[in-house]
């Protein structure tokens, strides 16, 4: 039975959070396979804003199960956090799965993040400062603690003494305050451990069997595909794969079980954090965007960077994912433009650049090539159907289906539930 991956084609915030809170109506189980407390998934209902950040969107419905998986990187005190939030405003977590072989973050990970980005200096990535690269790192040199291992209080009690003392040594050695292990260890492999015990599985036989079952089943990424670790502007990444291939390995679901791959992108171009963007605009249209699109991020607050539509970059991200379909979000923030741009290729030194650059510093040297569209200078929001889009926008959204070469499945034209285009 299918299983559908949901995958952000940009450097993230595309509105992945809305389209899955969406798609949710119709699967069983939502699940997140990579990332961590990076991640702040925005989903307004009613009224009602709701920021996510380690629990899939579709943790709101009722029927559905969320379910983080193997690839996610879990910091305990965020989850708990989360979960008694939630529950504080009438949502059951009850139904969480949570796989044991989800690699932790520890104190210690925060405190090597900061000291990265401080010793980095003016060439800063701008992480999120959640301790997510480090937790990675720890997990590839095969000496991380995971989820699982938190079911044997003093075992893992005995592994956070290790770890935290050769953990010490290294913070000391680099002029940092060293952390409190027993005051850790107290505190992970006590009410932490007791907090998140109850959720613990197996989500790898929890996901085939629901497969088996005849379930639907929604993989919700997070970050994007120019953060992937491996494919995007490298070093101002994530330390995941948010691309589609990391669905399989974060979650143990196999290649021929994904059957649809939606990449979400939004009608413009935004990044937080550093590096190369080829259609920023540090103009008032920028600004425009900015203020309009209210790009400001949900885990940091941090300014978003923005610019126009970049085909180039999707036509990669159509490649990377194996894209079936693209949702299109925020396409109501240009109602009030004069003229819309998109950009379907690059130039350099005057000539035309074939594809994507592959190096960044040919990435940074490149000019976007934009058609200009006039703008419907109508608001969308109270639109449900394709022929209640005004032409010019119908015309606009026909110019990145044909330069992406993917079908265009779901416009978003408001930040409710309910404010959407479906196209068939
Ligand atoms: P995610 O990380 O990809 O889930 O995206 P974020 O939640 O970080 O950022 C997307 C922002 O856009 C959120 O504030 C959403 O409420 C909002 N949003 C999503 N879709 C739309 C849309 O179609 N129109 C408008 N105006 N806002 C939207
Ligand atoms: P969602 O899922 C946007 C960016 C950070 C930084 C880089 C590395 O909401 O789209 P990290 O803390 O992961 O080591 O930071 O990645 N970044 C995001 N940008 N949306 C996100 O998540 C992001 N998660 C990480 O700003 O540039
Ligand atoms: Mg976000």
């Amino acid at each position: 039975m299918p299983a559908t991956v949901l995958v952000g084609t940009q450097w993230g915030d595309e509105g992945k959070g809305k389209v899955t809170d969406t798609l949710a109506k119709e699967m069983s189980l939502v699940v997140r396979y990579q990332g961590g407390h990076n991640a702040g998934h925005t989903l307004v209902v009613n009224g009602e804003r709701f920021a996510l950040r380690l629990l899939p969107s579709g943790v709101l419905y009722d029927h559905v199960t969320p379910v983080i998986a193997n690839g996610v990187v879990v910091d305990p005190v965020t989850l708990v956090e989360e979960i008694d939030g939630l529950t504080a405003r009438g949502v059951d977590c009850s139904r969480l799965k949570l796989s044991s072989h989800a690699h932790l973050i520890l104190p210690w990970h925060v405190a090597h993040d900061a000291l990265a980005e401080h010793r980095r200096g003016e060439a800063k990535l701008g992480t999120t400062l959640k301790g997510i690269g480090p937790a990675y790192a720890d997990k590839s040199r095969r000496i991380g603690l995971r989820v699982g291992d938190m079911l044997d209080r003093r075992a893992f009690a005995d592994q956070l003494r290790a770890v935290g003392a050769a953990e010490n040594e290294v913070l000391v050695a680099l002029g940092v305050e060293p952390a409190d292990v027993e005051a850790v260890v107290a505190r992970y492999a006590g009410e932490l451990a007791d907090r998140l015990a109850p959720y613990v599985t197996d989500t790898v036989t929890l996901l085939h069997d629901a497969l088996d079952a005849g379930e639907h089943v929604l993989l919700e990424g997070a970050q994007a595909t120019f953060l992937d670790l491996d494919h995007g502007t490298y070093p101002f990444v994530t330390s995941s794969n948010p691309t589609a291939g990391g669905a399989c390995t974060g979650s143990g679901l196999g290649p021929r079980d994904l059957t649809r791959i939606v990449g979400i992108a939004k009608a413009y171009t935004t990044r937080v954090g550093a590096g190369p963007f080829p259609t920023e605009l540090t103009d008032a249209t920028g600004e425009a965007l900015v203020e309009i699109g209210r790009e400001f991020g949900t885990v940091t607050g941090r300014r978003r960077r923005t610019g126009w539509f970049d085909a180039a970059m999707l036509r990669l991200a159509a490649r990377l994912n194996s894209l079936t379909d693209l949702a299109i979000l925020k396409l109501d923030v240009l109602d009030t433009f004069d003229e819309v741009k998109l950009c379907i290729g690059y130039e350099r030194d005057g000539r035309r650049v074939v594809g994507y650059p592959d190096r960044l510093d040919d990435l940074a040297a490149v000019t976007p090539v934009y058609e200009t569209f006039p703008g419907w200078r109508t608001p969308l929001i109270e639109c449900r159907e394709v022929a209640d889009l005004p032409s010019q926008a119908r015309d606009y959204l026909a110019a990145v289906e044909k330069h992406v070469g993917v079908p265009i499945s779901f416009v978003g034209t408001g930040p409710e539930r309910d404010q959407y285009v479906q196209f068939a």
